[in-house]
């Protein structure tokens, strides 16, 4: 399965850098995101206060099932960033295509995601430890992001695909 993959921390700008490459490069764009969203017909925050943290990973996990079963090929895929971090069957991911980390400081993201209520979750030191830790062990490569533009991002992640 040959997809690009994006996986990072809220704010670190996958969904942006993903829909810019899918244009670039003419291919499909599935933001994990946005499917719960329309499938479910409520917004992330809206799935969050209602249903809980929990049922929202369920809705991830059974995302992730639903993709591999499609074998779905050749696409952009910008993941919401627990994502990859929390699926039952984590050692699968890899197997949908180049996974890229877009990194980002810590001061960077503190100030992209504060006073936005369309995250549910804040920024939290262990929260970025932890998953910073899950981001690396899954990525192909990592980009360090910062003081990049979204074209930046894009045109580096088909350089390090050529
Ligand atoms: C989450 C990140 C969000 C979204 C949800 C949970 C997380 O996506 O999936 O609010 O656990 O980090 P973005 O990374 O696109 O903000």
């Amino acid at each position: 399965m040959n997809n690009i993959i994006l996986v990072g921390f809220m704010g670190s700008g996958k969904s942006s850098v993903g829909r810019f490459l899918s244009q670039r490069l003419n291919l499909p764009f599935l933001d994990t995101d946005q499917v719960i969203e329309q499938d479910s017909n409520l917004t992330i925050p809206e799935l969050f206060n209602i249903y809980g943290e929990k049922y929202f990973r369920l809705l991830e996990n059974q995302l992730f099932e639903d993709i591999i079963e499609q074998k779905l090929s050749n696409y952009v895929i910008a993941t919401g960033g627990g994502f990859p971090c929390y699926l039952k069957r984590r050692e699968k991911f890899k197997s949908l295509g180049d996974v890229f980390y877009l990194r980002n400081s810590k001061k960077e993201l503190i100030n992209r995601v504060k006073n936005d209520s369309n995250r549910p979750l804040k920024f939290k030191i262990n929260l970025f430890n932890q998953r910073e830790f899950c981001y690396n062990s899954i990525a192909d490569q990592v980009i360090n992001c910062e003081f990049m533009t979204v074209e930046d991002v894009a045109e580096e992640i088909l350089f390090r695909r050529e």
